[in-house]
């Protein structure tokens, strides 16, 4: 195996400033600027383009990779005088040509395998494109539903996002070094490093007040889990976290980051976040910008050329030390060689099964959609239905791929009416596609369940879509009362990216179905889940609030200095005097079209020396789950703990573990955790990760709401 230490060294040694710098600079790949783009690599003065056409990918349509292209311009970059190759990097989210649900709802699945089985997929796809690297996972917990990026991450939880996390860098890159030089393997980036998912008021790119012990134990969670599991590359926010524009923070990136985390791959900057420090007031100008984000740890510049227009005059004028720029080039040759981009350098299509694909999107989607409410077994209709399927997501097609779907086919996608109307011929459906009154209340009259098809349009969500209203849109509040008052049983279906506000509809409805932006196979996976083909499995990765006024809600805050958790049902008016203080619907919570019941909680050991836990000694918490119903169903148990006392106040409940078990009706199943040092601990007021003496709630269920609980000791 080569030694990369020394192929890097070796390499460095014979490199000019120039072309070092060229090493450092992310230019945009712009097709009818091939031979331009073809000069600059001939002469080794970029290291990477981006395939993408505008800080906007979410939603704005980029061209194609173009393969062609993309190997000319690389045969110039190895035509150099050192032959270096670029790496090509692209916004590959949630899927590429099969588009897998939004992050947030593979979250919802709460299930780790399925998740890295789908990235794996993506990865094979994407590099058949000629791709080497993606900007993805996006790892910003946020409570904040208001931010449009939302649905780009893993919800609201650090131990979720943990999880989500090592699935997605695995399921792209693979799970060791020998698999991240394959073709069909790419490198990671986990962004957006870090708190852009606290932005004050969910105003995208804005401020973001966090302290220490907040940042390490609410936000940087999912980005060390991305460090672990070997993540090539990190992005540096747009944000600032309380007075520290990240792309220039020695203490966040070097400190934090590279020396406590040990990440050894290299960081990129967001989009322009170098010029932009002088927006942000950081820098007084493109070449002291380039300073402050270079010596603050920032290794690759993306798009803005602030590093290739003045590094070479900062380092000559000893502004930038040659050492910091050394340690860049390292970082990124370092990425380039651990993956493979000189064997990969030129595209190669390697054949994937698209099917196989599209499948595993299906059966993602069903794992995702959460079922929150089915008054008297509404749910799954009959086959011999007659519904009458309303509102504006019936002919929805685009918009059920959701937001960062660069390379999707839409045109390969079915709307909710062609996939009940193909999967279900025996259902009577009424339907229309023209919204009218008369129409919606002849086709109401003739049918005995009414299917409101409610949700947003995929350009409603993503990078700077933040909404300050995020209850359920008026017109289809008034959809809903209109329909409710013609007397018949309702479900609404919610094809939303974010988390909304439903209070205002959900007492007119009898069963809910949260269906999120689930890809390229949304459709047929909810016509399934409708009429009871699959049984619905999905947990809420992230809190449903009543209304917009209770934002920011979730699950794990501190208890209160008085009662007033009105999350847990503490009675109001504390909370509010003119709105309950509970979600509508809770964090981790889903239902079945079955039932289950928990029994049995045993602890080993109920007390551990702090010593033991310290040397890796685990309790081991078990549980019994009964399928009580009459069909098959998953259930993802979940196990929270609570540090009673400790020496700074702590979450009222914090999740530590979850497993997602299939149990067949009347069998039981015993499913059992172990809690010990990487479980119990968390950063201090010195900001050192320690486990504390004292007592532990321990609580197990089907929801944050747990109520079979234990104590468990560290003495
Ligand atoms: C955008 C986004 C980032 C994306 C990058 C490249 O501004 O913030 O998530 O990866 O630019 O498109």
């Amino acid at each position: 195996m080569m030694d990369i230490e020394k192929r890097i060294e070796e390499l460095l040694s014979q490199m000019t400033l120039e072309e070092k710098i060229g090493q450092l600079t992310q230019r945009i790949f712009k097709g009818a600027e091939i031979e331009q783009m073809k000069e600059f690599a001939r002469k080794g003065q970029a290291g990477s383009y981006l395939l993408g056409s505008t800080a906007f990918g979410s939603d704005v349509y980029q061209e194609r990779p173009l393969i062609g292209l993309m190997d000319e311009l690389q045969e110039a970059a190895l035509e150099s005088r050192l032959g270096i190759p670029l790496i090509y990097g692209r916004d590959v989210i949630h899927g590429h040509r099969t588009v897998f649900p939004i992050p947030l709802a593979l979250a919802s699945s709460f299930n780790p395998d399925m998740i890295k089985k789908s990235y794996r997929m993506t990865a094979e796809e994407a590099s058949d494109d000629g791709i080497h690297w993606t900007f993805a996972p996006m790892l910003d917990v946020s409570r904040d539903p208001r931010w449009g990026r939302c649905i780009e991450g893993p919800g609201e939880d650090p131990y979720l996002g943990s999880i989500v996390a090592k699935s997605i860098v695995t399921g792209f890159q693979g799970d060791n070094e020998e698999e991240y030089k394959q073709r069909q393997h790419l490198a990671a980036c986990a962004k957006h490093y870090i708190g852009y998912g606290a932005s004050e008021g969910g105003r995208d790119y804005h401020r973001a007040e966090i302290s220490d012990y907040s940042l390490r134990n609410y936000y940087l969670p999912a980005f060390k889990a991305a460090v672990d599991s070997g993540v090539a590359t990190v992005m540096s926010s747009f944000n600032e976290v309380s007075g520290e524009a990240v792309t220039a923070s020695e203490y966040l990136l070097k400190d934090l980051l590279k020396t406590e985390l040990g990440f050894d791959g290299f960081v990129v900057t967001d989009w322009g976040a170098v010029w932009q420090l002088i927006l942000q007031g950081r820098a007084t100008d493109r070449k002291d910008a380039a300073r402050l984000a270079l010596n603050g740890g920032s290794d690759m510049d993306m798009e803005d050329n602030c590093y290739w227009d003045y590094l070479a005059e900062l380092a000559l004028e000893g502004k930038v030390p040659i050492e910091n720029i050394d340690e860049a080039v390292r970082r990124i040759l370092r990425i380039k060689l651990r993956f493979g981009i000189w064997e990969k350098a030129l595209s190669e299509r390697i054949d994937y099964d698209s099917e196989l694909h599209y499948d595993q999107s299906k059966k993602m989607a069903e794992e995702c959609m959460v079922l929150l409410k089915n008054e008297d077994n509404i749910l799954p209709l009959k086959k011999d239905a007659k519904i009458a399927l309303i509102g504006p997501m019936v002919n929805a097609r685009r918009s059920l791929l959701g937001s960062w779907t660069l390379d999707c086919e839409p045109d390969k996608v079915s709307t909710i009416k062609e996939a009940i109307l193909s999967q279900y011929p025996e259902v009577t459906v009424y339907t229309t596609n023209e919204e009218s009154y008369d129409n919606m209340i002849s086709m109401i009259y003739e049918c005995d369940t009414v299917v409101l098809a409610l949700g947003e349009s995929y350009l409603m969500t993503g990078e700077g879509k933040s909404l300050a209203y995020i209850d359920v849109p008026k017109e289809q509040e008034e959809l809903v009362k209109k329909a409710y008052a013609l007397g018949k049983p309702m479900i609404a279906t919610m094809t939303f990216g974010r988390p909304i506000g439903m209070q205002s509809i959900e007492p007119y409805l009898k069963g809910i179905i949260y269906t999120w932006h689930s890809g390229s196979m949304t459709a047929p996976a909810l016509a399934d889940i409708l009429f009871g083909k699959v049984n619905p499995s999905g947990k809420l990765a992230m809190t449903l609030p009543r209304v917009t006024g209770q934002i920011p809600l979730y699950y794990n805050p501190p208890r209160a200095s008085r009662r007033c958790n009105g999350y847990y049902g503490d009675p109001n008016p504390i909370n509010y005097q003119d709105v309950s203080g509970r979600p509508m619907y809770p964090f981790g919570y889903g239902l079945s079209y079955t039932t289950f019941e928990y029994s049995n909680l045993t602890v080993e050991n109920k007390e551990i020396s702090l010593d033991k836990i310290n040397n890796g000694d685990k309790f081991a918490i078990s549980v019994e789950v009964t399928n009580t119903g009459d069909v098959d169903g998953m259930e993802t148990v979940q196990l929270y703990i609570h540090d009673k006392i400790a020496s700074m106040t702590r979450p009222i409940r914090e999740l530590k573990g979850f497993k997602k078990v299939m149990i067949k009706k009347g069998e039981s199943a015993r499913v059992t955790f172990n809690l010990g040092y990487s479980e119990l601990g968390f950063y201090g007021r010195d900001s050192k990760y320690n486990v504390e003496l004292g007592e532990f709630d321990i609580y197990v269920g089907g929801n944050c709401y747990a109520d079979l609980g234990d104590i468990i000791i560290v003495k």
